[in-house]
């Protein structure tokens, strides 16, 4: 049977990650077609950029498709059967606010953690509902798969405010992590593992690890982790295959630290905020963030190939690389449209999943997809250590939801003392003073 076309609208076109997720999808033509891509972005100028190059690599790999990219939202979202969503709202100059703002205070700045993540979530939220106002309104049987950050607070503003969309959030994290484990067992794919896991997003474990005949991998996994964290066997041997800045590095190595405060389990690496946020802090250079890293480097490469490519009008030798991890939205994206009954990390209503969980929490669990959306898998009752930890940051998510609707100043201050990461009310407050005059059009004005 041949497969239907797909038309894929591409929200925030002007991403660092689109020529990545653009080559990832020529890469999947066969078994995940399409006809059609279109990009949006309300920033013109920087959406340009990248769509001129990824017009010209289309031109030369894949003409049948059609391309178009434009600001306007009707143009934009007619004809849609998957709006893949990832947007930065502010952009790097705002979340260079956000990680700034909290490190004046000794607390760390981090994109989707802590005080850095609710100033980021508050900016966020309007965004995203936008986007599935508008796919609703141009192509209600679209669905939306979205990795705009941060995305637990993005999911308990989407499942509170808009219960019936078809959007489904997912985060490349748990893939990433996985693609590691597998190289540390030597495994060809990591879908050679089936897992048990269970968390908020960006705040996880996997319970349970295994390969197709059923053999138990945690042990092996342990082991390495117990002494090198996720920094893999090549990478020890000082034959990195990619290029790992040096925060990611530090990042897998923490993992050490981490795992050894349940030594039952397989941490994801965004823990290490929460648990060692004052080490996190200490480490950090107020003048020069994650932000700046990425707006020398990442940006920086990503915006002078695409310009490059397009004033030599050929894709031929691009160095435009594709994401390996982002096939996770393929396989994401055919699952809905194929039906074919994927195993993934999703982030999902609890509805009675972790048994001893609030219900209505957004969780990231394992999930079969097919046409129908995600089917939740059973992770039953969860230990105290992680259903305290859990509880307290789906406090924070649920808190900064009902501020941003509430337009609640006395919420946000709850939010920010609730999370770990901050050591008291007083900072909280002055942390979020701060945030509320750097935030000035982005946030809802709160009262
Ligand atoms: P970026 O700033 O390069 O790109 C974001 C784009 O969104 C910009 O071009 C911007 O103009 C556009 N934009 C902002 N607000 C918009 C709005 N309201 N409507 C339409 N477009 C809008 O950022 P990036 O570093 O490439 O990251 C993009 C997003 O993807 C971020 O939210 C990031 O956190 C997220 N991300 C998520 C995962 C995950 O695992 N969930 C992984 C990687 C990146
Ligand atoms: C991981 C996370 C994403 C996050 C990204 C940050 O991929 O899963 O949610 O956005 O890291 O990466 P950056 O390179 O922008 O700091
Ligand atoms: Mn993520």
């Amino acid at each position: 049977m041949t497969l239907k076309k797909q038309s894929i609208l591409v929200a925030g076109g002007g991403s660092t990650f689109t020529p990545g997720i653009i080559m990832m999808l020529l890469e999947n033509l066969e078994i995940f077609p399409i006809r059609q891509i279109k990009f949006y972005d309300n920033d013109e100028e920087r959406q340009k950029q990248i769509a001129d190059a990824v017009e010209i690599v289309l031109k030369e790999r894949a003409p049948e498709i059609e391309f178009l990219a434009t600001t306007d939202p009707e143009t934009a979202f007619t004809d849609i059967d998957f709006v893949m969503a990832h947007i930065r709202v502010g952009k790097y100059a705002m979340r260079e606010q956000d990680e700034k703002i909290p490190l004046k205070y000794g607390v760390i700045g981090q994109e989707t953690c802590g005080p850095g993540g609710i100033s980021y979530g508050m900016r966020s939220i309007g965004g995203v509902l936008e986007l599935i106002d508008y796919m609703e309104q141009y192509s209600p049987n679209a669905w939306m798969l979205n990795y705009s950050n941060p995305a637990a607070i993005v999911a308990e503003a989407t499942r509170k405010l808009r219960p019936n969309s078809k959007i489904i959030n997912i985060c490349d994290m748990p893939v990433g992590i996985e693609h590691r484990m597998a190289e540390i067992l030597g495994l060809k794919s990591r879908k050679e593992m089936t897992v048990r896991y269970y968390g908020l997003n960006h705040f996880g474990w996997w319970t349970d690890i295994r390969d197709k005949d059923g053999n138990d991998l945690m042990p092996a996994i342990k082991k390495h982790v117990a002494e090198h964290g996720y920094v893999t066997p090549g990478e020890l041997e000082g034959t990195p295959g990619e290029d790992i800045e040096p925060s990611w590095m530090h990042t897998y190595g923490k993992a050490k630290e981490t795992f050894a405060l349940d030594p039952n389990t397989l941490p994801n690496t965004y823990l290490k905020y929460y648990l060692f946020p004052q080490d996190e802090a200490e480490k950090a250079n107020p003048e020069y963030t994650r932000a700046n890293e990425v707006m020398d480097h990442r940006e920086k490469q990503v915006f002078s190939e695409c310009n490059r490519i397009a004033n030599i009008k050929t894709a031929e030798d691009a160095k435009l690389v594709t994401d390996d991890h982002a096939s996770y939205i393929v396989d994401l994206a055919r699952a809905i449209a194929y039906n074919t009954r994927e195993r993934m990390l999703l982030i999902v209503p609890n509805n009675g999943a972790i048994a001893n969980f609030d219900p209505t929490a957004m969780v990231e669990i394992p999930c079969i997809v097919g046409s129908n959306g995600p089917e939740m898998i059973n992770q039953g009752e969860i230990p105290r250590f992680q259903k305290g930890l859990m509880e307290q940051q789906v406090a924070v998510e649920k808190l900064v939801v009902e501020a941003w609707e509430e337009e609640s100043y006395q919420k946000l201050w709850q939010a920010l003392t609730v999370s770990k990461i901050v050591p008291n009310a007083r900072v909280a407050r002055q942390i979020l003073d701060d945030l509320i005059v750097a935030n000035k059009g982005y946030w809802p004005e709160l009262k």
